[in-house]
């Protein structure tokens, strides 16, 4: 027995047309998951299908900072065994230059989407009571902070709380919910960052990782983890994937 095995599990995945959502689809698929994933832009979700292993998978369009969008999509999903929300915007801004706007805009992709998604499965009883396994990715800039992350960090440190918050809710179902805090990773949001904000900035926090960037495949890999029985004794943690 492999208690790493995903076989006969159903995992929805959001952010899935991109980076650490559409490796995390993938790497699930290998491990005998039938995936449901979910994002906005059909080309890149459609390529994410395409890559998956095996059959019976699912693939839905949707804008989770639209409330109609969240209710059309659960309306449309299997029961579940798991759920990762690998969903995010890197907006980045001194603190002087924040408005209610850069507030509103980071908190109801980063934060509001994954809570109102997820009072939405709970709603319709999506989730399977005893094995079902709830992942969040935070960032480990919640414990080590950048310049310019103060909005950013602010809402992932707000899904971290609501993270443990919700552990301690669902235990009783036998649900379980854990964050994982990766450093940096080679994906799209990373190079968006280094062009919005500084390549420089980019290689000063790169050469604080004393094991280098993490690829898509190490954040992957951890989240398994979580979704797998290997961990059905732990709910409520955060696991910093650092770089070291
Ligand atoms: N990369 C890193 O170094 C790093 C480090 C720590 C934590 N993280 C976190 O990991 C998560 C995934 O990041 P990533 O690097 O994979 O980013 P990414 O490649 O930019 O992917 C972001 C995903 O979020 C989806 N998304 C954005 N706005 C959405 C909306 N309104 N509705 C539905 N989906 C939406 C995008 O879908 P569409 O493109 O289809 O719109 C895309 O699939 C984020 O929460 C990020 O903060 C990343």
């Amino acid at each position: 027995m492999n208690a790493f095995d995903l076989t006969g599990k159903t995992i929805l995945i959001t952010g899935a047309s991109s980076g650490l959502g559409r490796q995390t689809a993938i790497t699930a698929s290998e491990f005998g998951a039938r995936v449901v994933i979910t994002g906005r832009d059909a080309d890149r979700l459609g390529q994410t299908y395409q890559s998956l292993k095996g059959e019976g998978h699912l693939q839905f369009l949707a804008d989770l900072t639209v409330q109609s969008d969240i209710d059309e999509l659960v309306a449309s999903l299997p029961v579940l065994n798991g759920v990762v929300h690998s969903t995010g915007i890197s907006d980045l801004a001194p603190a002087r230059f924040i408005t209610s706007e850069t507030i509103a805009k980071t908190f109801r992709i980063s934060f509001d989407a994954s809570v109102l998604l997820t009072a939405a499965l709970l709603g319709k009883k999506k989730l399977v009571k005893n094995t079902c396994s709830i992942v969040f990715i935070s960032s480990i800039s919640t414990r080590y902070p950048f310049v310019g992350g103060a909005m950013y960090i602010s809402a992932k440190a707000a899904l971290e709380a609501y993270a443990r918050v919700l552990a301690l809710e669902l235990a009783p179902r036998g649900i379980r919910v854990n964050c994982v805090a990766p450093a940096f990773v080679r994906t799209p949001m990373l190079d968006e960052t280094a062009a919005n904000y500084s390549q420089e900035a980019v290689n000063m926090i790169e050469a604080r990782q004393i094991l280098g960037l993490g690829d898509p495949e190490d954040v992957a890999n951890s989240i398994i983890y979580y979704l797998a029985d290997a961990s059905k004794w732990v709910s409520g943690t955060s696991l910093v994937l650092g770089g070291g």
